[in-house]
């Protein structure tokens, strides 16, 4: 490894800094769908970081409980399936809290890299990790990984085993989903490992608070979105005039948030006007949930195998082994 302890960027990779531009790109455009909508991975701004962190410890939201809980009980199993010295690639790291416990139960992995869109959220998760396993080689990489199609050379080939952790697959429609895998099976190599995150379908009454928490930390999330254009695009939303909705719709399985408009109103984006109708609103994220079975025949279009699962003690949610299927 080139430089073990260097957390910042690749330049390599393309990182983020065309930033701006895509923001405003993707806002523009999105405004002028109907409904109108806007990529959910704008919700994790420095703002939004801290607050999803801050989500996942309201006693709604059961996700990072139960997936935590299987990572523990499970740990022997998962190691056993990985293999001993694998390079642990996290997609999606955030701030790296859960995978102290998947690098806990690995047998002498080699190296940890971490990719993010939030780079301070990639330099906490890279100190936290280098506190609790200083001899592990780490770097956090701040891209997209989405879209990347290679990883920086330092990156060891073989044995890479993707965490997808937190059911960050269910922010995807299924069709897109596929397509990450077989990007992520691409990323991987044909010796790939990738274990996932899934949140599980379940009835509604645990499902709606998950996303819409007593104190408002989700509703604070969803908006900040908002105070994101506001503060990066100079719009002029007034967010008090917009509140959290989080909806299930059965039909897609899946939850979405939105933000509400409270009344007719218009918003100032780059000179650009758009205008909402009262009860209008922003598509802002979708959190699929799946059946166990769905998600391997998903798994499977995604050129991977799934080749061990567990759920937690509430069958709330699954952790999905899979291996790169054979081209
Ligand atoms: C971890 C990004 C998938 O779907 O639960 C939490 C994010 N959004 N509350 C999820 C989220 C609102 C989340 N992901």
């Amino acid at each position: 490894m080139r430089d073990a302890t260097n957390h910042r960027s690749v330049p390599a990779l393309r990182p983020l800094r065309s930033g701006h531009a895509a923001l405003l790109h993707d806002v523009l455009s999105g405004l002028s769908r109907r409904p109108k909508r806007i990529p959910c991975k704008y919700l994790y701004d420095r703002r939004g970081s801290a607050l999803f962190e801050m989500i996942t410890r309201q006693p709604e939201y059961y996700l990072t409980r139960a997936e935590s809980a299987i990572l523990s009980r499970h740990a022997e199993e998962i190691a056993g399936a990985a293999g001993e010295g694998c390079t642990i690639v996290e997609l999606g790291a955030g701030d790296s809290e859960k995978s102290l416990l998947l690098v806990a139960a690995l047998r002498r992995p080699r190296a940890y890299f971490a990719l993010d869109i939030d780079e301070a959220a990639l330099a906490r998760g890279a100190e936290r990790l280098r506190r609790h396993r200083p001899e592990l080689p780490l770097e956090g990489l701040h891209v997209d990984f989405t879209r990347v199609a290679e990883l920086p050379p330092e990156v060891p080939r073989d044995r890479r085993l993707g965490y997808l952790a937190g059911s960050t697959i269910g922010n995807y429609e299924p069709a897109e989903a596929c397509d990450l895998l077989r990007g992520l099976r691409r990323l991987l190599h044909e010796d790939g490992m990738l274990v996932a995150g899934v949140d599980l379908v379940k009835p509604l009454h645990l499902l709606l608070p998950a996303y819409d928490d007593a104190v408002g930390v989700t509703a604070a999330f969803n908006l900040n979105l908002l105070e994101r254009l506001n503060r990066e695009l100079e719009a002029d939303f007034d967010v008090a005039q917009f509140y959290h909705r989080a909806r299930f719709d059965a039909t897609k399985s899946r939850i979405e948030m939105h933000a509400v408009s409270r009344r007719a109103q218009t918003v100032t984006i780059a000179e650009v006007p758009f205008t909402f109708a009262a009860g209008e609103y922003i598509h802002t994220e979708n959190c699929h949930k799946y059946r166990l079975g769905e998600f391997n025949l998903l798994a499977r279009a995604g050129g991977w195998e799934p080749t061990a699962s567990w759920v937690d003690e509430t069958q709330a949610y699954a952790v999905v082994f899979l291996r790169a299927a054979r081209a």
